[in-house]
């Protein structure tokens, strides 16, 4: 994997901080770029004021390539550390920052005209997701400042940048996703795409001032309008009905949005969310994640990955409704004028747009061509493709990979794989997708993670073949056409690339902690491990644990791996429990089922410790 000769093993943590501590620079002769034939998959893209040049986070080349957007070429490509995801680029436009999701690091880059140095690297926890700079003091500290959402930990980390360190870590809803900051520079707005939900946050203190509950999930990118106003973030809704083709395209199953809050309500008020319906019956789009705000306000670009398309509308005449929601349709009047609402193709996966200065063109960076476009704001009309570098023909799991996220896979366009199975994880949310054999029991979206390592596979565990499971994903839950066998090969080879994360709950060098040690013990002592046997805590067998429900087609459930447990809630085959501790105290207790005593309060703490760490 390392193939940066500086390249930082994923949980060297120590060396990490060492690393932090003594400014890390990259030795310039040791940086080597990646191979022509590696692909880029930009996810996100940051302009400078100079309306030439441009950074992306390239996801997966593990580089950031700055170019310049007007001779359409690269400048120059460097290694940062695994799985980029975002960037925020200081306003001086002589830093930026980096998050590295499965490095769980941030890079500190020098911007020198067309040079890009790495100036350190600082470890920051979980999944590092959204970030932004912020300009002011933060609990009494000046200085170059960030705020980082660590998606694994459900928190925010301030750094300081210049001495490489965190200062302060702030609680957050489930999975912060994208970040931004109001105008004044004053809050913090984090989109919480398992929490459901839209935090605003003191960026003086920290301290959570709102939380705005959304009607959906998945919360993609965060803007907010010019005069503070809103803050807009792309979601989708679901009402957890059967996968029919009717309900698919009544909106039923996924249903896509833009949600907006308002950031100024008095004290004394709730705040109440809005949202707009994208998408039109016959005809959805899919996967809206991208995001950017024209700076006169009045046009707004949104990217639809899914559906390969760039949204361009008009902010200010969008039926934005609260009480009773939008809709499962868009609003036909919208449709009525280009001006108003335009979905230009672009091929691909666009992820991140974002507005040039003069907000004439928006610039995306596409995943899956593995290129930046440049698109005209007014006439949806494409100005320009810079590509990044890639293999001239896809491997099969790369192949695979743009199947799990074609929206065109489903029925209508509304949704792909990776609706719910939010980068082979799980959005948390509760489907029902026939896999267990009937309507009306809707289940929690199982991560894919490790999935090549625990057959069987489904909550009931009835299917022991992942081509079928697939083959049904693709025709039962996507209502799609029948696949190739090719198409199935390709998306299971895509599949195996999905691996379980390192705990952040152990110890830096990887070992348990003391009361995860005790846990262990109480996990045998408890006979856990005749379930879920080491070492990725599960086994073949189908147990009957007392979560039946009446007429299960399938009787008993599959009892799932629990490596990576820490960072999957809610539990339990429907969802029900919002915890570890819910689970093992209401639903799922020792002697219910292996008829030894209950864990005392200490046995619990040592226990869910254990868990955590898996
Ligand atoms: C609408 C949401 C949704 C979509 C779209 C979706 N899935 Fe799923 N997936 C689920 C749910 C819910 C389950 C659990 C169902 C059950 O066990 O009865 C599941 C289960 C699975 C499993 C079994 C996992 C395990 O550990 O046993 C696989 C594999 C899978 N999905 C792959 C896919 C693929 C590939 C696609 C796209 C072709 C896809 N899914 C699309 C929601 C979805
Ligand atoms: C008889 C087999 C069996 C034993 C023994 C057992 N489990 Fe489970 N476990 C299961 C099954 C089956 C499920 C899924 C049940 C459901 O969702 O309805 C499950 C689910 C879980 C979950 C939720 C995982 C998720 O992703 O939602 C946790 C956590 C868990 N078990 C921990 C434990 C612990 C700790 C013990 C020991 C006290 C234990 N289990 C003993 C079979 C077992």
């Amino acid at each position: 994997m390392n193939r940066w000769t500086f390249a930082l093993p994923l949980f060297s943590l120590p060396l990490l901080a060492l690393l932090a501590v003594s400014g890390f620079t990259a030795p310039k002769e040791t940086v080597v770029a990646p191979a022509a034939n590696v692909d880029r998959s930009p996810i996100d893209i940051a302009l400078f004021s100079d309306g030439r040049r441009a950074l992306t986070a390239n996801a997966t080349a593990d580089s950031v390539s700055l170019i310049d957007l007007t001779a359409g070429k690269v400048l120059t490509e460097i290694p940062v550390g695994r799985r980029p995801f975002d960037i925020a680029l200081r306003p001086d436009g002589k830093e930026a920052l980096i998050s590295n999701t499965l490095a769980n690091t941030v890079s500190v880059l020098a911007i020198n005209g067309d040079k890009v140095s790495v100036l350190r690297i600082i470890p920051v926890g979980d999944e590092p997701r959204g970030l932004t700079y912020i300009g002011g003091a933060v609990n009494g500290v000046a200085g170059n400042k960030a705020f980082v959402a660590l998606g694994g930990e459900s928190a925010l980390a301030v750094l300081d940048v210049t001495a490489g360190k965190t200062i302060a870590r702030y609680p957050t809803d489930a999975e912060p996703w994208h970040i931004t900051v109001t105008p004044d520079g004053k809050r913090i707005i984090v989109g919480c795409a398992r929490g459901r939900s839209v935090n605003l946050l003191s960026a003086t203190t920290g301290k959570k001032e709102q939380t705005i509950k959304v009607v959906g999930r998945n919360l993609r990118h965060v803007a907010v309008s010019p005069d503070g106003k809103w803050a807009y973030v792309p979601t989708i809704a679901e009402r957890m009905l059967g996968v029919t083709r009717p309900n698919i395209d009544r909106g039923w199953v996924v249903g896509n949005r833009l949600t907006r809050v308002p950031l100024e309500t008095p004290e004394d008020e709730r705040p109440t969310r809005e949202a707009t319906t994208l998408d039109t019956q016959g005809n959805a789009v899919a996967d809206v994640d991208g995001l950017s705000i024209r700076p006169d306000g009045k046009q707004i670009a949104l990217t639809a990955g899914g559906t390969h398309e760039l949204l361009l509308m008009r902010l200010t005449d969008l039926p934005f409704i609260a009480f009773g929601g939008p809709g499962d349709h868009i609003d036909p009047d919208v449709l009525d004028d280009p001006q108003r609402f335009r979905r230009v193709k672009l091929g691909g996966r666009p992820v991140g747009a974002t507005y040039t200065a003069d907000g004439k063109s928006v610039a995306v960076a596409n995943y899956l061509l593995n290129a930046v476009q440049i698109v005209d704001a007014a006439s949806g009309r494409m100005i320009r493709t810079i590509p990044l570098g890639g293999p001239s023909q896809p491997s099969l799991a790369r192949r695979g990979e743009a199947i799990f996220l074609d929206g065109d896979r489903s029925f209508n366009s509304w949704y792909s794989c990776n609706s719910c199975h939010t980068e082979g994880h799980t959005n948390g949310g509760n489907f029902d997708t026939l896999n267990d054999g009937g309507l009306g029991k809707p289940k929690k979206t199982l991560s894919l993670r490790g999935i090549q390592y625990t057959a069987p596979y489904t909550w009931h565990g009835w299917n022991k073949d992942l081509r079928q499971v697939i083959h049904d994903s693709l025709v039962n839950t996507m209502q799609g056409p029948e696949p190739t066998a090719e198409d199935v090969a390709a998306v299971e080879a895509y599949l195996k690339t999905l691996e379980w994360k390192q705990s952040p709950f152990r110890n830096p060098d990887g070992s348990l902690t003391d009361a995860a040690k005790r846990g262990e013990a109480v996990f045998a002592a408890k006979d856990c491990n005749t379930c879920h046997a080491a070492p990725n805590y599960t086994t073949p067998r189908i147990a009957t644990v007392g979560l039946e429900e009446k007429d299960d087609f399938y009787k008993g459930y599959n009892p799932p791996s629990l490596r990576g447990v820490y960072n999957r809630a809610p539990y339990l085959h429907d969802g029900r429990a919002r915890t570890l501790e819910e689970v093992l105290t209401e639903y799922h207790t020792p002697s219910q089922l292996t008829g030894k005593p209950d864990c005392t309060p200490t046995e619990l703490a040592d226990m869910i410790a254990f868990l955590k760490s898996l």
